[in-house]
């Protein structure tokens, strides 16, 4: 694609996106644009948040289905043409958002999922009453399936990001976030297969193009910055917190259209966007999946530092597994001290280890759970080995209490983290 080719499509897009806002208004939330009193504090600049974790289906990624099938619908009509259904390969937000996308235009769905893909995942596909066919062990495997299924039943296949009116789709939250603050210093946006940032950085800079559009992505998974850097040889993604943008190759439109309008491409490591996480759920009260938190991560921990207000992070989804969360909530209380594993050795008699325990809470750490070992060889017959969870409100209450045992003659000391 030439230069010029480029700048054709994105017109074409931006008039797209123009339609795509009437369409996709009509089925699916404008989310809210909300400022974070504690970010901002933290960054030093006025952040806003826009909130694509409440939309429909729990991410962004329904706007582009909505306006793809939409327009499937019309293209067919022009030709008098009737559309049989529409089939999509995918393992997270693109399915859910398909199939809701073909409830409300009351066309039929098949999705196909990976064999490995949660429960949780294929029944939120299903409810909106998708078929879904569970293939392969991998996404490549489920995305050769869907083109089979394609063929046999002449449904129309889509694609999660490199395709057009899909970029016209996630174009409208660009609107969305112009409409509201006429000129944003920055807003950050994570990357996948780059067809979010495409849509949004065409809307912003058509309106504004002094607003820079800077793209997040994984250490562990840096695909489209990869390609820009002309490093993606030999490139094999990591698993990542954030696997919602985790692909092999960034496509090939939207990488054409992020070469042209998009500032600067940041990582950040899987520590960053757990904290982030955690932040998110903790201060603001906002479930992110670590896809959604990439934005805030970079700000947190200055992978990004803008230098004009206001900033806008895109928390694109909040579909995140609710055992990873608990994981990731755990973690971040262990690292902050919050959660400690003591470990230490007492006599073997009646009340030692009554006394540990009372000194415990006398320092308002909470006991969550206790083991108690008198079997390791290593031990002397008369000693016992303790191993106690407790919650702190501070890690100070920690180090206190571990002083005032010491003085008892009772030797603890902490672990970093839950070592159970
Ligand atoms: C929550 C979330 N954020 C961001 C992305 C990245 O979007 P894109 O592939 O269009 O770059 C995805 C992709 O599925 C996603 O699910």
């Amino acid at each position: 694609m030439s230069s010029e080719d480029v700048d054709r499509l994105i017109d074409k897009i931006y008039d797209y996106s123009l339609e795509a806002r009437e369409i996709i208004s009509q089925y699916a939330h404008k989310t809210p644009l909300i400022t974070s009193y504690t970010l901002s504090s933290l960054v030093g600049r006025n952040v806003y948040l826009k909130l694509e974790n409440l939309q429909k289906t729990g991410s962004f990624k329904v706007r582009g289905a909505i306006y793809k099938v939409y327009k499937i619908i019309e293209e067919a009509r022009s030709k008098g043409e009737e559309v049989k259904g529409v089939v999509a390969a995918s393992s997270g937000n693109h399915a859910q958002g398909v199939a809701y996308a073909a409830k409300v235009f009351g066309l039929k769905a098949v999705i196909v999922m990976p064999k490995i893909t949660s429960a949780t995942k294929v029944n939120a596909t299903r409810s909106y009453g998708a078929e879904v066919v569970l293939h392969g062990n991998i996404y490549d495997e489920a995305y050769e399936k869907a083109m089979e299924i394609a063929r046999e039943k002449n449904y129309v296949f889509v694609h999660p990001y490199d395709d057009p009116h899909v970029i016209a789709g996630q174009a409208t939250i660009g609107h969305e976030i112009m409409d509201e603050l006429a000129s944003p210093g920055c807003v950050l946006v994570p990357i996948g297969g780059g067809g979010l940032i495409s849509g949004i950085s065409i809307a912003v800079k058509k309106r504004n193009p002094d607003t820079k559009v800077i793209g997040v992505q994984p250490k562990n998974a840096p695909a489209m910055y990869k390609l820009l850097t002309r490093s993606l040889e030999n490139y094999r993604p990591k698993p990542s917190i954030a696997d919602g943008v985790v692909v092999k190759k960034p496509g090939r439109i939207t990488s054409k259209i992020v070469e042209k309008l998009v500032d600067d491409i940041v990582l950040v490591d899987e520590e960053d966007i757990s904290y982030a996480i955690n932040f998110l759920l903790e201060r603001a009260k906002i479930v992110a999946e670590g896809a959604g938190a990439l934005p805030i991560a970079a700000l947190l921990v200055g992978k990004y530092a803008p230098l004009k207000e206001p900033v806008v992070c895109v928390v694109s989804g909040g579909n995140i597994d609710p055992t990873l969360l608990s994981r990731i909530i755990m973690h971040e209380l262990a690292k902050d001290g919050r959660l400690v594993s003591l470990i230490g050795e007492v006599d073997d008699r009646p009340g030692e280890l009554g006394k540990v325990i009372k000194l415990l809470a006398e320092h308002m750490l909470n006991i969550v759970d206790i083991r108690h070992d008198r079997w390791d060889p290593a031990l002397l017959p008369s000693k016992a080995r303790v191993e106690i969870i407790v919650e702190a409100k501070t890690l100070d209450d920690v180090v206190e209490a571990l002083e005032e045992l010491k003085k008892k003659g009772l030797k603890f000391r902490a672990r970093s983290g839950l070592t159970k």
